[in-house]
């Protein structure tokens, strides 16, 4: 294994899990989470901070009821019931 030095100053991990089964997750239709992690993405192309700032989707992160959950690395924040209307804040967060 190679190790290196981590290429974003910050990076945003957004759960977009979806279940099909019933049960709940950030990314089913009406939680919110894909298009919170769309929203995060696109904030941070037209900010002009792709290359420092990563939105990465990230599965279930185990707190399914309180989501959509969000984990800011590495100033090791957590989000939970995040919207797309929280976008503005986290980009302050993760530009701070
Ligand atoms: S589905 Fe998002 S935290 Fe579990």
């Amino acid at each position: 294994m190679d190790k290196k030095i981590v290429p974003y100053k910050k990076t945003v991990f957004v759960c977009t899990n979806v279940r099909a089964d019933g049960r709940v997750a950030c990314g089913n239709p009406g939680r919110g989470g894909l298009e919170l992690c769309a929203a995060l993405k696109d904030a941070v192309k037209d900010k002009g901070l792709k290359g420092k700032i990563r939105v990465a989707r990230a599965g279930c992160l185990d707190l399914c009821a309180q989501g959509p959950n969000a984990f800011l690395y590495p100033d090791g924040e957590w989000l939970s019931g995040v919207t797309a209307a929280d976008v503005p804040e986290i980009l302050k967060k993760l530009t701070e």
